[in-house]
């Protein structure tokens, strides 16, 4: 399946956690319920994204990238409210790891563990099959609550610790995982 033809899937509605969620590929039309979205997320869940997604600027860069094509990312709306996005982001133009993903997932505080994460991280994999990438890999800090074990149960392993990798507001360092998963080709 080409890339077009799973964004002609979208939008699509599923029920979770007795919410109606749309999905939608993310467009420029999304730039201020992401904004909205991001500032609402404890602090500790944007370190991983290594860029300050509370600025609009980097929103603004992220947007760009959507439009270039090097990034691709699916959101989830409940009542016009922002509940989540998962994205793949890679550099076709990086030859040697031009088949490497980056997939990055958030989620609003009051709706994880009803299974957003995991349909949003299932379509992500059926996109990033459908621009042949092999592999994903997934940052985050020690910090984030659930994040690794989430990430085992969507398939991932833990690849690498990079200690004291990462610097907060404060200046406090925060250790970062690695983690990865195989893409498994099935176009
Ligand atoms: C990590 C994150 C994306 C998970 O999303 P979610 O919607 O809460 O996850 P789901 O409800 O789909 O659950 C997925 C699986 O992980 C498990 N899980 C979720 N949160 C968990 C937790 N805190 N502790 C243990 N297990 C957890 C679920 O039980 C489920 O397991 P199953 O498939 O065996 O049923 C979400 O917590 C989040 O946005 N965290 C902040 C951002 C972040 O850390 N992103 C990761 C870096 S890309």
């Amino acid at each position: 399946m080409t890339e077009t033809t799973l964004d002609a899937h979208y939008p699509m509605n599923l029920k979770l956690g007795g919410r109606n969620i749309e999905l939608q590929m993310m467009s420029a039309q999304d730039r201020d319920a992401i904004i909205a979205f991001v500032r609402s997320l404890p602090a500790t869940d944007l370190l991983f994204l290594l860029v300050d997604l509370t600025q609009q600027a980097a929103i603004d860069e992220w947007i760009e990238q959507l439009e270039a094509g090097y990034s691709t990312a699916i959101v989830g709306y409940a009542n016009r409210r922002l509940l989540g996005y998962a994205s793949v982001h890679r550099e076709p133009q990086a030859h040697w790891t031009r088949r490497v993903g980056e997939i990055r997932v958030n989620i609003a505080s009051d709706c994880r563990g009803i299974g957003l994460g995991k349909a949003l991280v299932g379509h992500i994999f059926e996109l990033a099959n459908s621009m042949s990438l092999r592999k994903l890999v997934a940052h985050m800090t020690v910090d984030q609550p659930g994040a690794r074990v989430s990430f085992e149960r969507f398939g991932f392993v833990q690849e690498a610790l990079l200690t004291n990798y990462v610097e907060d507001r404060q200046g406090n360092p925060h250790d970062l995982i690695i983690m990865s998963c195989d893409v498994e080709q099935t176009g």
